[in-house]
């Protein structure tokens, strides 16, 4: 699918590599609605993203809100073409801990919008995107997912957040398959360490940790990095059902 004149939803958007993803498909004239909790710094991109950009207050965990982005996009843009879901949150905490064990309402909170979340605004965007008017092969809607390599190879105190993104990956293939007879593809990025606000209050000296252990190139990749990704997943037909690890070559030690 091209990305001139399409239109899509980006859940968390307002940061990170949600906000790159909303940077680079407006770049290529595509129109984008940013969904996100953070209503402040996606407000303020979306006015600097110009006209082909909205901003729709939206938790990825809530039917309405989700649902209403959706109808702004629609609105706002016309049809819907896809979605890219990149709102999620990172917890750490070990099984054990000193003083008890971990909580539970964390480590659901972490699968709430990690997960359950991802699943919402896939849910909802292939609702509209069934109904989209069909292009070249009978395609009528890409979704991207945020996995992380997490999901294979993650550190102590990852429990939480290894079960959701294990849980994005897992659930690529069966939903790319569902909805391969509406021509829609479902694809999912495994990233590796990327230089977002997620990692920025991370101790220096676990970023240097992390940085040590990327091959090549040996260092955090850039948010545009991953936006150039989904450019591409967008762009290329044959991309579905899978998921793309995106990471120097980076196996996560235990620690
Ligand atoms: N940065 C990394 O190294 C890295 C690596 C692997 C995977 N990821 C994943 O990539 C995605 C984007 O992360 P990022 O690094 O850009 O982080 P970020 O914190 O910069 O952006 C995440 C965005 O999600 C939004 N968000 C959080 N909870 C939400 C909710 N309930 N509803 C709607 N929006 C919500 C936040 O407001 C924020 O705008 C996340 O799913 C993250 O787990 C990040």
């Amino acid at each position: 699918m091209q990305l001139d004149g399409r239109t899509f939803l980006i859940a968390g958007g307002s940061s990170g590599l949600g906000a790159a993803c909303a940077r680079r498909l407006t770049g290529r004239g595509a129109s984008v609605v940013i969904a996100d909790i953070d209503e402040r710094r996606g407000a303020t991109l979306a006015s600097e993203l110009g006209d082909r950009a909205a901003f729709a207050p939206a938790d990825v965990t809530d039917e309405d809100g989700v649902g209403r982005a959706i109808a702004t996009a629609r609105d706002r843009f016309g049809d819907l073409h896809g979605a890219v879901v990149c709102a999620g949150i990172h917890r750490a905490e070990k099984v054990l801990r000193r003083d008890g064990v971990a909580s539970l309402d964390a480590f659901r909170r972490v699968v709430e919008v990690n997960l359950v979340g991802t699943f919402n605004v896939v849910r909802l965007a292939a609702d509209a995107l069934r109904s989209a008017p069909e292009g070249e092969d009978g395609e009528r809607g890409v979704i991207v997912m945020t996995s992380s390599i997490a999901a294979y190879e993650s550190q102590v105190g990852q429990a939480a957040y290894a079960a959701s993104k294990g849980g994005v990956a897992s659930m690529t293939l069966p939903i790319a398959r569902e909805l391969s007879r509406f021509g829609i593809r479902v694809v999912s990025v495994a990233p590796g360490v990327f230089e977002t606000p997620m990692m920025v209050g991370v101790a220096e000296d676990v970023r240097r940790s992390l940085a040590d252990q990327i091959p090549f190139p040996p260092r955090f990749g850039q948010p545009d990095e991953f936006a150039a990704l989904v450019e591409h997943i967008i762009t290329n037909r044959m991309l579905n059902g899978a998921v793309l690890r995106l990471d120097g070559a980076m196996r996560m030690q235990a620690r």
